[in-house]
């Protein structure tokens, strides 16, 4: 349990608070690529902050604080051009580095513009998203994570605002144990009220241990289910949690290989942006239609329903329901820990440690500074939770909502244990393309 005091501490992300000042010092992702081919402006709300993400006609993309510093409108309707964006009120332009280039009704001479700046921000582009920064110089390098890096992938991202402060959501990534209820008992109890019979998923078999180990990047979890010997991956491999919000869920069930990344994005105090980004490698030697190669569709992930209840029958929304439900902020004073929140403990002292390296100016966990080509993280084998192999991917998880989900469970949505694509209707997708 920690004091009401403490939880403040590690929650809260405005600027000048301590966990906003270590949060500061990473990457986020704040857009697909996608978002800004069909717009020229984003709003973006992170940490806190109010943003706008803009496509100049030049190409590059500029963040800059949402309401311009003439008289504040929003540049949300700013126009683009060659070198920058137009306030749409009285035309002032900026640079993505946030410095006024221009301000059309100022007299001749005036010096004016050049002493005008607004805050901007970097951004990054990497695999079919937009990453920003918001602390500090030197900017630290954006992780290359393999997922976003290896090439021939079908790569697709999920997202949804969960109304809820981000650490809840983290925490969950420290507690293997939820599967086998969360995804496993309830789900089981879903499918059994519409369909009368209950079914028995290898996800809900009971936890006989559960580990952590922490290396460069963050912390590892194991888990260990009954009926398994200690040489399975889920033990011997486990999940890699990247500090400070990222959860890696890479696996291989059958013959694709599946990097998949949940990525917590703080908003503000009560509201985070969940991006799940997934790539799937094809099975080697299969061929797979261009498009699904190219595109990396953003797609909304709806995780409550018309009658704005919790959509239960989807993997994702159960987490976001066990999330939510704790509260706006969970209130961590009241709660009980026990054996099964390891993970969660570990997770809070290390935060509370990397709070006071950041006082003593020491760069926090997972600050990456050398440059590097491609960041690999352990990949579970041998993975099947729900007896379907990689067709449940898509028809229980948010991959499902994936533009050409369809497509891709006509081509390789046959059962477990093969998961043999048919590769004549592929050849002619491919020959069609
Ligand atoms: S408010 Fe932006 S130019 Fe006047
Ligand atoms: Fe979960």
């Amino acid at each position: 349990m920690i004091t009401a005091e403490e939880n403040e501490r590690l929650t809260r992300v405005g600027a000048g608070t301590p966990m906003g000042t270590l949060l500061r010092r990473y990457w986020y992702p704040i857009a697909a690529t996608e978002d800004l081919q069909t717009a020229w402006t984003k709003r973006v709300r992170l940490l806190g902050e109010d943003l706008v993400l803009f496509r100049d006609r030049g190409g590059k993309f500029g963040l800059i604080t949402e309401l311009c510093p003439h008289r504040r409108a929003s540049f949300a309707y700013g126009i683009p051009e060659l070198d920058g964006i137009r306030c749409p009120y009285h035309g002032w332009k900026f640079d993505a580095a946030g410095q006024c280039i221009d301000q059309p009704n100022e007299p001749d001479g005036s010096t004016f513009a050049e002493r005008t700046q607004t805050p901007a921000y970097p951004v990054r582009e990497l695999g079919g998203m937009l990453f920003a920064y918001l602390g500090p110089a030197p900017v630290p390098e954006l992780p290359r994570l393999d997922g976003f890096v290896i090439p021939g992938t079908v790569r697709m991202v999920g997202s949804a605002m969960v109304d809820c402060n981000w650490l809840q959501i983290m925490e969950n990534s420290l507690d293997p144990v939820h599967t086998e209820w969360l995804h496993g008992h309830l789900q089981e109890w879903v499918e059994e009220q519409r369909d009368g019979i209950k079914p028995n998923y290898a996800i809900s078999r009971h936890h006989v241990n559960i580990a952590f180990e922490e290396f460069q990047y963050g912390i590892y979890k194991r888990r260990l289910m009954q009926g398994q010997s200690e040489d399975v991956d889920d033990w011997r491999v486990g999940h890699p949690v990247m500090f400070p919000c990222t959860l890696a869920v890479g696996s291989a069930g059958g013959l694709w290989t599946m990097y998949a990344f949940q990525i917590r994005v703080p908003v503000d105090d009560t509201h985070t942006m969940h991006y799940w980004y997934t790539a799937y490698a094809p099975p080697a030697g299969v061929p797979v239609p261009a498009k699904l190669l190219d595109e990396v569709p953003h797609f909304d992930v709806p995780c409550i329903n018309e009658k704005g209840e919790f959509n239960l029958d989807l993997l994702d929304a159960q987490d976001v329901m066990a999330w939510v439900t704790q509260g706006p902020i969970a209130k961590r004073e009241l709660e009980k820990l026990g054996w099964t929140d390891r993970g969660v403990i570990l997770l809070r002292k290390i935060l509370a440690r990397e709070l006071d390296n950041i006082e003593r100016g020491i760069d926090p966990m997972g600050v990456i500074r050398d440059p590097h080509e491609i960041i690999e993280l352990p990949v579970e084998h041998g993975k099947d939770m729900f007896s379907d192999g990689f067709a449940s991917l898509f028809r229980r998880t948010q991959s499902r909502y994936y533009p050409y989900a369809k497509e891709i469970l006509e081509l390789f949505g046959t059962p477990n244990p093969a998961h043999q694509p048919d590769t004549e209707r592929i050849a002619e997708l491919v020959a069609a393309d």
